[in-house]
């Protein structure tokens, strides 16, 4: 029993997580100009940008929720005045808020693939395992949200603060409820799998466009004499 644990909830994870670093630097040597998000928009526009908006907006801001927490320690949200029971209120509300539109939005992203036969020629087995993945992975973590009731707090969210550690305790994932293993367990796969799929493309978020420098128009200057 206790080999397993360690072997689903120490070794797996680090399986994993070996594979995301090494695989992206793998996928970036051998298929540089294939790093894309290999967008379908010129194949269809209408249902990409509800699907895609909805979808990237949950996704995000569930990434930040899961960062901070929890990789931050209560102790922390104590010293600030939220207590174990506040922290899980807001878990709750939160995670449920964009739990539900990364899930809609995924939804919707597969329903406007499969619906579509221009779009379905396009979709490589690749694309469909991607979707179903981050549909699985979203689903088990929204059915925790609304049915698990379960505080993570003295459980996964050390857990997981003991594997960016280096100090991993599988026996914190004991007495775990089923929905939230496979959950993590999940995720985790996905975490392997998403260098060899187009979620590299989340690692060239174009940030640095926000801060360019304002690029000017000028009107062409046909009505000015000839030099
Ligand atoms: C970091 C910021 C991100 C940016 C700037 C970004 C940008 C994009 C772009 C431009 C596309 C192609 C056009 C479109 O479908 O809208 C796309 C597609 C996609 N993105 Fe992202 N993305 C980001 C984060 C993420 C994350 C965190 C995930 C999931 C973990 C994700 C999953 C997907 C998927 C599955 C598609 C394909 C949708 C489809 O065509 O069916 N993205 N993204």
């Amino acid at each position: 029993m206790d080999l397993w644990y360690t072997i689903v909830f120490t070794v797996f994870p680090y399986l994993c997580l070996t594979t995301f670093v090494l695989g992206h630097g793998y996928r970036y040597v051998t298929d540089r100009y294939g790093w894309n998000a290999r967008s379908s928009e010129f194949l269809e526009k209408k249902r990409l940008f509800a699907g895609s908006v909805i979808f990237h907006a949950g996704i995000i801001l569930t990434f930040f929720g899961h960062a901070g927490g929890l990789l931050i320690p209560q102790r922390v949200f104590d010293a600030f005045g939220i207590d174990a029971q506040g922290h899980m209120a807001i878990a709750f509300w939160s995670g449920l808020t964009v739990g539900v539109a990364a899930f809609a939005g995924v939804l919707l992203l597969g329903w406007r693939r499969l619906g579509q036969p221009r779009l379905k020629i396009v979709t490589t087995v690749n694309d469909a395992v991607t979707l179903a993945a981050l549909t699985f992975v979203i689903g088990a973590g929204l059915f925790n949200v609304v049915f698990g009731h379960y505080n993570v707090l003295y459980s996964v969210a050390p857990w997981i603060r003991g594997i960016v550690s280096f100090t991993p305790d599988a026996a914190l994932m004991r007495g775990v409820p089923l929905g939230y293993q496979i959950h993590v367990t999940a995720a985790w796969a996905l975490l392997g799998f998403s260098p060899f799929s187009r979620l590299v493309h989340i690692w060239s978020a174009p940030l640095f466009y926000l801060l360019r420098p304002p690029i000017l128009f000028r009107r062409r200057a046909g009505h000015l004499p000839p030099a």
